[in-house]
């Protein structure tokens, strides 16, 4: 009985000891972790700890000219990407803050820390990656063609040749440049100029976003938009370079809001099919 009593109580010592050490184990593991990459500024829990440039909020750089992502409504910036950013920052406990600026600054500014995301329309591009990270993409984009409507441009093929105007740094500014040359450009600061002067007879087209394109069109009489697309892309959160935190959680958020249908809900109520 004696000896039964030793040796319960010694193997009870060995678990006691075997459990002290896989519990040190346990501890050590996340910052053994070899596939964690320490950025700039990170913290040690990135998943749980998400740093914003200005605390509490959630700031976003835009170009509020390309209806019906973003646009002025009685002074304030609304539309599809302010609705979805904002789902986002409350998801986070965030306030968010809409920062419209030009188009062409939107990377630089989340770059360098002027604001947390960029969203704007903004199309997925190899050439961008390198200076920002983007989210999963959270809608599709094309690129169309808008003329008059007596043109006798009738395809996109038919742009060779012709003076077309688009929004500077844009995709449909890349796709002309690379395709017909900087000859072939107008570029203006907001595609609204750009519409302006395909009506004036100044320039034979613009190349620009279908959504944007549709509403010019709409204000502006006498032009269309022809029924072959340019391009099909992405549109996607730009978000400082390495802030895995960031965009994991931007990217969990976006799931939840298509899964629940209110990605789609907020798409409806601007985008009548
Ligand atoms: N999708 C195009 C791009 O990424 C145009 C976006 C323009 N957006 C804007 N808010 N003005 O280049």
């Amino acid at each position: 009985m004696k000896h039964l009593k030793q040796l319960v109580l010694g193997v009870l010592a060995v678990c006691m000891l075997l459990a002290l050490v896989a519990c040190g184990n346990g501890n050590e593991t996340p910052s053994a972790d070899p596939s964690a990459t320490p950025t700039e500024g990170a913290s040690a829990n990135p998943s749980t700890d998400i740093k914003t440039v200005q605390e509490g909020k959630l700031v976003m750089a835009t170009n509020a000219y390309f209806p019906p992502y973003e646009y002025y409504e009685g002074g304030k910036v609304v539309g599809i990407d302010v609705e979805i950013a904002q789902a986002v920052a409350e998801k986070m406990g965030l306030t968010l803050e809409v920062e419209d600026m030009e188009f062409n600054s939107i990377i630089a500014a989340v770059q360098s820390g002027k604001a947390d995301i960029g969203v704007a329309g903004m199309t997925v591009r190899e050439d961008r990656l390198v200076n920002v990270d983007f989210s999963d993409s959270y809608a599709t984009g094309y690129q169309v063609v808008i003329v008059k409507e007596d043109s006798n441009i009738a395809t996109p093929d038919d742009l060779e040749g012709k003076k077309v105007g688009v929004q500077e740094a844009t995709t449909g500014d890349f796709y002309i440049t690379d395709d017909y040359g900087d000859e072939a450009v107008e570029r203006y600061n907001k595609g609204t100029e750009a519409v302006l002067a395909l009506s004036q007879g100044k320039i034979d087209a613009v190349v620009i976003d279908r959504e944007p394109a549709k509403s010019f069109v709409a204000s502006t009489p006498g032009l269309k938009i022809l029924e072959t697309e340019y391009t099909v892309e992405d549109y996607a959160i730009a978000i400082s370079k390495g802030n895995t935190a960031l965009k994991d959680k931007i990217n969990a958020i976006l799931k939840e809001l298509k899964d629940d249908g209110s990605l789609q809900s907020i798409i409806d109520k601007y985008i009548k099919a």
